[in-house]
């Protein structure tokens, strides 16, 4: 179900880590690590409580210096800081909410730089509230807003840390539901970092997971809750796969 972007010109791998060790300061709490992302394809980063997905993404996204290894961006060492990634196509939606609260959905919308038309189309239901502060939105419309910032740029790759936290069910199938969307139409490239497995693996084309720092085990979306169920029983923990 991948879909290659052809304009790339660089081989299927937009993103990519090799022997990643991260961390806070000397403290490694992520250890050779390896994942790639191409375009149009979404990955889904799986792992309980602490595993280290969060801490993953910050050092791909600029946030955190990597310890150890090598990142590499359209095939050439990733360095800099999170703006210039986003200047070079790398989004970034964080685990906590980015909205600038006290700002209207527009002003919001408009420091994406992606536009608000965009921004709209694929999320209509952000059109009616456009005047609105982001403040007074609810906790969903909010996680659309983000979405649909970091996604009306257009990115070639987009790491998103927990869509779904705190959201109902509903609202989480209508995010990836869009994020699936743009992904076809534009041949983004996502990681996504999600802790209900099921869902992931409902939008995701293939999946690591994460225990303890490190990549145990990967594999196709389909058919991969009994692998991943199987993993955690064996680990006396289900949690990830509700
Ligand atoms: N600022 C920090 N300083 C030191 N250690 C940290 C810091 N932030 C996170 N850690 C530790 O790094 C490890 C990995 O954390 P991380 O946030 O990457 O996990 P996670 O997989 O995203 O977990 P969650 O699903 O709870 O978000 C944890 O043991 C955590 O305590
Ligand atoms: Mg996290």
């Amino acid at each position: 179900m991948t879909v290659l972007a052809p304009e790339t010109g660089t081989g299927s791998v937009a993103l990519s880590a090799r022997g990643l060790v991260a961390g806070y300061g000397d403290l490694a709490v992520v250890r050779d690590l390896d994942v790639s992302v191409s375009p149009g394809e979404i990955v889904a980063l799986l792992g309980p409580n602490g595993a280290g997905k969060s801490t993953t993404l910050l050092t791909l996204a600029g946030q955190l210096p990597p310890i150890a290894g090598e990142i590499t961006w359209l095939g050439t060492p990733l360095t800099g800081a999170l703006h210039r990634r986003a200047r070079a196509g790398l989004g970034f939606v964080p685990e906590e909410r980015s909205v600038i609260m006290s700002m209207s959905v527009r002003d919001n919308l408009l420091l994406g730089s992606g536009g608000i038309e965009p921004a709209v189309e694929l999320f209509p239901e952000l059109g009616k509230l456009l005047d609105r502060r982001a403040g007074l939105l609810s906790g969903g419309e909010q996680q659309m807003l983000t979405l649909a910032r970091a996604l009306a740029r257009r990115p070639r790759v987009l790491l998103a840390d927990e869509l779904s936290l705190g959201l109902a069910p509903i609202i989480v199938d209508r995010l990836f539901a869009a994020l699936r969307d743009a992904v076809g139409e534009f041949g983004i490239g996502v990681l996504l970092v999600e802790q209900q497995a099921r869902r992931a693996l409902d939008v995701s084309d293939r999946w690591y997971l994460m225990r303890r720092g490190e990549v145990v085990a990967a594999g196709a979306s389909d058919g991969g809750l009994e692998e991943i169920q199987r993993l955690y029983l064996a680990d006396h923990d289900e949690s990830v796969a509700s």
